[in-house]
């Protein structure tokens, strides 16, 4: 696979002062266990090189399959968090298939959970952390999609009465940092109260045409909206990542992997 590109993103919220820089994030998404250099030690340095606030993990940092390596993934979270970094992650469908049936993974997402917590990286099943930084007080939530919505030709609407009574009402004193790995329900999110969704899950289209965008998603939806990079809709930001890695289809044509920087800053 290509070497990883570094994105960047500026955000901007009426939720910092005009004009002022805002916290940096870092944002990973579909690693799927791959490795830059030993243990993932070019793509740690590439992170750090950025100082970034904290790290946002958009899911599916390994794939959910028997025998799976957590190496990769784990290697790199430490090295980040080796230097003091706060990461915060929330699941993909790969770590949730995981955690949902261990009667076919055993104990497997739960060892990796227990190696994030050593790491004093908490998952964020359905769970909100806050955090603050650059004076911006800011909640961060970890969105775990039913695995309904990820079948092949779903095309099933999610609400955002829905997210409501999974992750409960933000409050819009905070600025509100949505980890949800499948962009699709961008929409719900942002009527949720999502200052800012980071997604992934798409790969950024398998094959991009320039000019045109990704082609096909994993449900098998051609020319998706949401494919890669950065939209606002009432007010709403969404970054999706092209993701890091591949699973299954080990295929990307002028479609880099990406390590996504995020600046916030006033508007
Ligand atoms: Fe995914």
């Amino acid at each position: 696979m290509s070497d990883f590109r570094i994105f960047e993103y500026e955000v901007n919220t009426a939720k910092l002062p005009d004009g002022a820089e805002g916290p940096v994030f870092c944002m990973l998404a579909d690693l799927h266990s791959h490795s830059y250099g030993e243990d993932n030690s070019r793509l740690a340095r590439a992170v750090l090189a950025q100082k970034p606030d904290a790290v946002l993990v958009a899911g599916d940092l390994l794939t959910g399959r028997l025998g799976e390596s957590f190496l990769p993934a784990v290697s790199l979270l430490r090295q980040l968090r080796s230097e003091g970094l706060p990461v915060y992650y929330g699941n993909g469908n790969h770590e949730y298939r995981m955690r949902l049936h261990p009667e076919l993974y055993g104990n497997m997402y739960a060892e990796y959970a227990e190696a994030l917590r050593e790491l004093g990286i908490v998952p964020l099943e359905n769970e909100k952390a806050a955090f603050q930084a650059k004076g911006l007080s800011m909640v961060i939530y970890g969105f775990e999609l039913e695995e309904f919505y990820y079948q092949k030709f779903c095309w099933a609407n999610f609400q955002e009465e829905e997210l409501e009574r999974i992750l409960g009402k933000p409050d819009e004193e905070h600025y509100n940092i949505l980890l949800a790995h499948n962009p699709v329900y961008f929409h719900a999110y942002a009527e949720w109260g999502a200052d800012l969704t980071v997604s992934g899950h798409l790969h950024g289209g398998i094959i991009r045409i320039p000019g045109i965008g990704g082609v096909i998603t994993p449900q098998a939806r051609l020319f998706p909206r949401y494919d890669a990079g950065h939209f606002r809709w009432k007010g709403r930001d969404l970054v999706v990542s092209r993701g890091l890695g591949t699973h299954t289809i080990n295929l990307r044509i002028f479609n880099p992997p990406e390590l996504s920087v995020i600046r916030l800053k006033g508007e």
